[in-house]
């Protein structure tokens, strides 16, 4: 592991470490010749582990929101059903709808996590070609329980289960192939540590049937497309080449750190976030068994406000974010995913705790 000190700890983008960093200053190559066919080639087996599948691991230049439109406007012909209760889900919400597709919405208070049962019971009110998850909901903290929705989405319908895995991928839990979900995205920037750019995705079988069988899926945002062009060995544009480099870098760290190992130390981070914070008066906004292991979103004491803590810290260099949409006044985020280690957080910790005296007058 590196020894670099992190003080950054934004749930996305996250810290990039010096050697992904320096992987981007590379003499330039073309995306069409041999040497970016055979870094891309590459990319396959670290791709394949990090998203838990046997299939092919597709590169799409652009952020995650690419994809998430991408899913619905490849593989929606009818009505899907989004699983909301955070920015991200709605955001997931407003692009089916701006497409026109028929979207209903199984809706839970913002920081709650959504029981398969509420699922379970909309399937079998109304027949849905797709379930939009977002696994892991970065402006409230909440992760969902995945594995059991897509359990109830298989047992109840003939829905494909599109996910959002921005913030969960390579910190959280995710079995691509044993859970049965269909299309999984995930931009590099969170978990993964590498810059933003590129956004990482599957694309099962049935999933790409379902998008054979519909018209017009677009150009930018048709997953047949982006699977033809991988089956020729390359990107369908220009791809980031310095951030796929990077990537390169970042997952060759993952892949040695393994899967199961990275998950556990983002559970240790949550679960000395958690301790810290029940101590020294934190309180989680998010429900009691929906925090994610990834991002903590938190309240701070009383007399201290949230906006005036994160300025004071970024003061001092150390950066963290700030509530999100409804939640911007009350809360602040700590993004403990990618390469932050245990240190890391009982430096920023202190730091907090000292900022937090100053604004609210107590001696630290
Ligand atoms: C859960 C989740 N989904 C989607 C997005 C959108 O990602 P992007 O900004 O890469 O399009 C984010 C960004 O923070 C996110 O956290």
């Amino acid at each position: 592991m590196s020894d670099e000190r992190i003080r950054f700890f934004l749930p996305g983008p996250t810290w990039v470490l010096a050697d992904a960093r320096e992987a981007m200053t590379a003499p330039a190559i073309g995306h069409r010749g041999a040497s970016f066919k055979a870094l891309y080639a590459s990319l396959q087996a670290p791709l394949r582990a990090t998203l838990r599948t046997g299939g092919d691991v597709l590169l799409a230049s652009g952020s995650a929101t690419l994809v998430m439109e991408s899913a619905v406007v490849s593989t929606v012909r009818g009505s899907i059903l989004h699983l909301t209760g955070g920015a991200f889900a709605e955001r997931w919400l407003a692009i089916s709808r701006t497409h026109g597709l028929d979207a209903d919405q199984v809706s839970v208070p913002w920081g709650e996590a959504v029981a398969p049962d509420l699922v379970r019971e909309a399937l079998r009110r109304k027949r849905y070609d797709a379930v939009a998850v977002t696994h892991n909901e970065t402006s409230t903290g909440v992760l969902q329980p995945l594995r059991e929705i897509a359990r109830a989405v298989r047992e109840e319908s003939d829905a494909l289960v599109l996910v959002d895995a921005v913030s969960s991928l390579a910190g959280v839990e995710l079995e691509t192939d044993d859970w049965g979900l269909d299309v999984v995205l995930a931009g590099t920037q969170k978990a993964i540590a590498a810059p933003p750019g590129l956004t990482v995705f599957t694309v099962s079988e049935r999933a790409a049937e379902r998008a054979a069988a519909k018209p017009n899926r677009g150009f930018y945002t048709d997953l047949l497309r982006y699977r033809d062009k991988h089956a020729a060995g390359g990107t369908i544009t220009t791809p980031p080449i310095p951030i796929v480099r990077a990537l390169d870098r970042q997952l060759a760290r993952i892949v040695g750190e393994g899967l199961p190992a990275r998950w556990e130390r983002h559970h240790r981070l949550h679960g000395m976030t958690r301790e810290w914070a029940a101590r020294r008066g934190f309180a989680y906004a998010s429900a009691e068994n929906a925090h994610s292991p990834t991002v903590g979103c938190l309240r701070p004491p009383e007399g201290v406000a949230a906006p005036a803590l994160v300025a004071r810290l970024a003061e001092e260099g150390i950066v963290v974010g700030g509530g999100y949409g409804a939640w911007k006044q009350e809360t602040f985020r700590i993004g403990h995913m990618g390469e932050v280690r245990e240190t890391d957080l009982t430096a920023l910790f202190d730091a907090i705790e000292g900022a937090a005296a100053g604004l609210s007058g107590v001696a630290a």
